[in-house]
This record gives C-alpha cells, structure tokens and sequence, in this order.
C-alpha cells in the first residue's frame, strides 16, 4: 500500500471511528470478510460506457442518502475489451483507483484467478431470486466473486412494416433469415443483416452463437479439449461468411460494434440486426426511424430458435478496495429488487431479477420480456477456459478472415481448431 494511502487510512478510520458510524449501530452490522478489514466511506465504481445514459442519476439517489459513502461513477470505454484493458492496468498498478467494478460475464475467472476482486458472501445477495443461468457467471472455482447486476442475450430486431408487406413472419431459422435478406430487403433498398462483426469481443460472441445454433460447440472438458471442427460449425460460420460473399450481410458490418449496429438499424438501413435488448430503447425513441416499425425475436437456429450467448455484468469488489463494507452494500442496493426494475426501466437492460420478467406492468411496455426470459434461460456461456482472453482472440481472427473471405469456412474452421489446440496446450 502506498504510504500516503496507508497514512490516509489510519486517519479515516480513526474518524469515522470516532463519529461513531461504524460498528453494531450500522444496520448490516460490521462486515465479515473486507478485503482489507471492513470500512465505510466513498468509493469510485468503473463500468464500461453507459449506452443508455441511465447510471449516474440512479447513483446520485444513493449518494443523497448516503453522503458519507459517496459513489463516484468512472466511465470507460464503451467496448468490453477496452474496459477490461483499463481495468486491468489500475488493478496491476496496485493502486486500486476503483472499488467496485462493474465486469463483463465473460472475464470473472480471469480477474478472480489474478486475485484482482475478492470473493463474496453468497447470503448478503438474495441470488435465489435471480434467474438461474446468470448466478453460474459469476462464480469462480467454486466461491461468488462477483454480484451479477444486468444479464443479457442476443435477440433478433426485424423490420415487422417490410416483412407484412411481404406477407413474411420473422424468421426462425437461418435459412429463412437469408432467403428474406436476399428478397425483399433489396425490394426496399436497406442491407440484409448486421451484427457486431468487428474483431472484439462481440464477434466472439456472434461467432459462437452461430456455431451454437446450428447445435455445434467451440471447447469441451472446461477448455482442455476442442471441439470446433464440426460440420456444425462450418454452417455456422458458412452463414456468415456467404452473407458478405453474397451482399446480404453489408461489408461495412465488419466493422460493427454494438453500437453501430444499433444505428443502422434504427437509421432505417437494415431489415434484421443482432443485438443485445439495450438497442430496443433507441429503436423505439424519439430519434428512430424505425419506432413502431420493428419487432424482436429470439435468434434463428437451424430447424427453429436458435441459442444466444449469456452475456452481462457482475459487480465486484477489487481487492484494494478502500472500504469494501461500503462497496457490498452498493452492491447490494444495485441488484435488489427496486434498483432492478429501474435498471429496465431506465436503462433498457435486462434485469437479474426473476420476478420482473412477469410483471405484466413491465410486460406491457417492455414486450420482448418474454422472448428475453426465454433466450436468457436457455442461453449458453461462452467456451470455457482459464485461457479465455486467447482463445476469445484466436475466435474474432478467423471469423473475421472467413467474413473477409481470405478463406473459406472449411478452411478456417479446421485452422480455428488448430489455434485452440495450440492456445490451450500452452499454459
Ligand atoms: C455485451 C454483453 C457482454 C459481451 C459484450 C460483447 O456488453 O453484455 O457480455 O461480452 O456485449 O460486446
């Protein structure tokens, strides 16, 4: 610790102390496991971008009520993949500038194996009121390291005006999303398909989602077999990589994160997008070209929905957090019931909590709820490994190269396996 920190702390806790705030008059009572002891005071929370614009507000209730636990909000990046880098080098510098960090599902083995976020205690959370698949992502070797705080899973956006004019129903599997990408979206001048085709972590995601639902796998056996080379996987991939060869799927999708895509769609330029339920408050809102045009659906598979994979964040508490009792009941207070259905009705995520998925208030004004419970419930995780920051990696390189068309499917599914085996030889 440094010393000037080290000297801050004697002083904060000797008054605070002293002001009597902490110890058996505190609510919760004193906290069990800190990782640096127990402790109230101000705490900074790093979150990726806030798309929707909805946290700080949400925050500052919190800090009203809480003036000496201050939260401070540090937006990062809006992509995955460059929060997570920043996260990371404050967590190696040792300083620990963020106390709580709002982490994808995808890197809690990595920062709980690194010891960068400490584990929790599983009662303090009401996770038996969570949907099921979502607690599994945040535990690690056993323990919770983290609090999932939004779930997510890919859905499908289709232009509901086109298709009816057509006398078409959305589609279920990825045949009838192509055949109606190649007919009517010329008819009216917009781009097939899009998702988020840019090497990054969303192309991780799309890559398996599409080797997934045409009932293929990436690794077996928690990462120590791969099992990729499957005729499963080439259509997978082939729908992808034909979909550009054949103009359905846009060249400019190859460099789509969430975001861009969201544009196009709601910019009128697409007639099906991929993308997580955040897009639909934008579609639906004042800017869209496309409100009341549009409707969502689960993902297309081969033979009838496909499977999406479980996406979200979790919320956890570095292991140099100043005051980790402070930051567990920030915690807490962000996945209980009333900050939950805000996280819906405010920032168009998709809430932890079960029971909000049937309320018929919610449902009424949220209508994909239904195919979202459903598509979370029977999402599946990403492939699992202790290396899985490389083979995410190795995943967006050769989907990228087959969508590029610098090799076909085959090709690069057989190199995709050859790149795991080495990744996962390694270590
Ligand atoms: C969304 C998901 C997250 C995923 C990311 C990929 O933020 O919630 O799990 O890794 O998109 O871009």
């Amino acid at each position: 610790m440094p010393w000037k920190r080290a000297v801050g702390r004697v002083l904060l806790v000797a008054s605070v102390a002293l002001t009597g705030f902490m110890g058996s008059t505190h609510p919760h009572g004193e906290d069990a496991v800190g990782p640096r002891g127990g402790g109230r005071g101000p705490t900074t929370l790093a979150t990726a971008g806030d798309l929707t614009g909805y946290l700080r507000p949400l925050l500052e209730d919190w800090n009203r009520e809480r003036p000496g636990e201050k939260v401070t909000l540090v937006e990062l990046p809006d992509s995955t993949d460059e929060a997570r880098s920043q996260m990371i080098t404050d967590l190696r510098s040792g300083q620990g500038r963020y106390d709580i960090l709002n982490i994808d599902v995808a890197w809690t083995s990595e920062f709980a194996a690194a010891g960068w976020i400490a584990p929790l205690e599983p009662d303090r959370f009401a996770l038996d009121t969570f949907l099921p698949p979502v607690v599994g992502t945040a535990t690690y070797a056993g323990r919770l390291y983290a609090v999932p705080y939004v779930t997510n899973a890919g859905m499908l956006y289709y232009r509901k005006d086109l298709l009816e004019r057509e006398g078409e129903r959305p589609p279920r599997t990825w045949a009838e999303l192509e055949r109606q990408a190649r007919t009517v979206a010329p008819k009216y001048g917009v781009g097939g398909y899009a998702g988020q085709f840019l090497p990054y972590e969303g192309l991780t995601v799309n890559a398996a989602e599409m080797v997934y639902s045409a009932g293929g796998s990436i690794l077996g056996d928690e990462g120590e077999r791969v099992t990729v080379d499957s005729p499963a996987a080439r259509a997978g991939i082939g729908v992808l990589a034909r979909g550009v060869r054949d103009g359905w799927i846009p060249e400019a999708a190859l460099t789509f994160k969430e975001e861009e895509s969201r544009r196009a769609f709601q910019d009128g330029r697409l007639l099906f997008a991929r993308n997580w339920p955040y897009a639909f408050a934008g579609a639906s809102g004042r800017e869209s070209k496309v409100a009341g045009k549009f409707g969502v659906v689960p993902l297309p598979g081969i033979d009838g929905p496909g499977t999406s994979v479980l996406g979200g964040s979790s919320l956890a508490v570095g292991t140099h957090a100043r005051y980790p009792a402070s930051a567990k009941d920030l915690i807490a207070h962000l996945t209980g019931e009333p900050v939950q259905r805000r996280v819906l009705t405010e920032g168009s995520l998709p809430p932890v909590r079960a029971s909000l998925y049937e309320d018929p208030e919610l449902v009424r004004r949220f209508p994909y709820l239904p195919a979202l419970r459903a598509s979370v419930l029977s999402a599946a995780p990403r492939p699992k490994s202790p290396r899985y920051e490389q083979v995410s990696l190795v995943v967006q390189a050769v989907t990228h190269d087959a969508m590029a068309q610098h090799q076909g499917p085959g090709a690069a599914v057989r190199r995709l396996a050859d790149e795991l085996a080495a990744v996962t030889r390694r270590g």
